[in-house]
């Protein structure tokens, strides 16, 4: 029985990785710590909130007495660092958060963790942090190439920066402590329960309401999208199986521009929902602050040492997105209406 602290288990990729995890082991213990910040929501793990496995605390990572009082009550074996503030356009406008949680919150846990699982003698058996990174460390691609995890790191928002400084405290744990660690980096997840300030359900959202989508500069920078799902399975086989003190850089060989992703989204509306969603409803906006122009990982690594690999295409993976989010349209409101709407709207309101 192994016992799993998830942080930021309530935001987007760590409530799949809840729900991924439940469905796949009977005989684990989850703790979701989350702060619940204007990205997390309960209501993306109602259907386990049930589930004696299952356990919730609300609280910040960069809480010593709340993060020890979860390894004091219970025998953590892994802990899965999600919690992070994750959107760029955010950290541009206010970086000190993004310091504060991503960098200050990451070491906070890396020392209770280590202080619970050091022996005499280095660690106790069976442990091991899993830090949740990004392929945006890397920095930006030019036309050809891909990011390897040798590439140096190079970041360039206030977030690829914090989640930078934050895995670069993550390695120092490892080299100066012999911390158990693993570092996975990924590309642009895509899915269910993704907040809709990214940029595939905020076009779904929009396109629903009528609103403008906004493409940033001339819609030509590439992203490598990964069904979430995908993420999920990758972290569970680095928790299992990952060498300890290595970096795995996750992502699925499907680079798009932004525009082809508006043009799909506006499609399948068009088909599928409403036949007056057209192209008109594209603009072209002000370019985002530093916008890197292209990532793209190489996954190799992982799929030679732990036999990972993708298994949704993107043609599937974004009808069932898209499917998920017309199914869904009382979450979407939800999560943007109350504190959320404020928030929202202050960041957003012109779109
Ligand atoms: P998200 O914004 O949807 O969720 C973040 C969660 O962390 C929320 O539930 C929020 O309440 C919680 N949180 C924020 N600050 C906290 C704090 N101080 N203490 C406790 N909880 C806090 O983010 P996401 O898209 O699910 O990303 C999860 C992780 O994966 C992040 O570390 C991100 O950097 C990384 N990542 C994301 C992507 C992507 O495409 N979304 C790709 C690669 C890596
Ligand atoms: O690469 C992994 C990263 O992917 C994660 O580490 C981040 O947490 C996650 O937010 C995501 O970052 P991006 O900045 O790539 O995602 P976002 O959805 O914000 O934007 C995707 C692309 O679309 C980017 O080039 C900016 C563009 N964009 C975005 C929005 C919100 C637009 O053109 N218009 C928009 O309204």
């Amino acid at each position: 029985m192994k016992t799993y602290l998830v942080t930021g288990g309530a935001g987007f990729i760590g409530s799949n990785f809840i729900h991924y995890m439940l469905k796949k082991y009977n005989d684990i213990k989850i703790i979701n710590l989350d702060k619940l910040t204007y990205a997390g929501n309960l209501e993306n793990l109602k259907d386990v909130e049930k589930d004696s496995r299952y356990s919730f605390v609300q609280g910040d990572i960069c809480d010593k007495q709340i993060v020890e009082q979860i390894f004091t009550n219970n025998n953590v074996d892994y802990v899965v660092n999600f919690a992070a503030e994750s959107h760029v356009d955010r950290s541009i406008k206010e970086p000190e958060v993004f310091a504060m949680t991503n960098v200050l919150g990451t070491v906070n846990l890396l020392n209770v963790a280590k202080n619970f699982w050091q022996e005499r003698e280095g660690f106790k058996e069976g442990k091991k942090f899993l830090h949740v990174s990004t392929d945006e460390v890397y920095g930006s691609l030019g036309e050809t190439g891909y990011f390897m995890e040798t590439t140096p790191i190079d970041p360039h928002s206030p977030y690829s920066s914090s989640k930078a400084g934050s895995d670069l405290m993550v390695k120092a744990y490892a080299d100066t402590y012999k911390m158990p660690v693993n570092i996975t980096r990924c590309s642009n997840n895509y899915g269910p329960f993704q907040f809709p300030e990214k940029l595939i359900p905020l076009l779904i959202n929009n396109c629903l309401n009528k609103k403008a989508l906004p493409v940033y500069g001339d819609g030509m920078n590439i992203r490598d999208w990964l069904y979430v799902e995908d993420h999920c399975k990758a972290i569970d086989m680095v928790i299992n199986n990952g060498r300890l003190g290595e970096v795995y850089n996750v992502g699925g060989h499907n680079e798009r521009t932004n525009i082809h992703i508006v043009k799909t989204v506006i499609a399948y509306i068009n088909e599928n929902v409403d036949s007056e969603v057209t192209e008109n409803l594209i603009k072209y906006v002000e370019d985002r602050k530093g916008h890197d122009r292209r990532y793209g990982i190489d996954p190799t690594k992982i799929k030679e040492e732990l036999g990972w690999e993708p298994e949704t295409p993107y043609e599937e993976g974004i009808k069932k997105t898209i499917k998920w989010y017309l199914d869904n349209q009382d979450w979407m409101k939800n999560v943007t209406s109350g504190q959320y709407q404020n928030y929202y709207t202050s960041m957003y309101g012109s779109k």
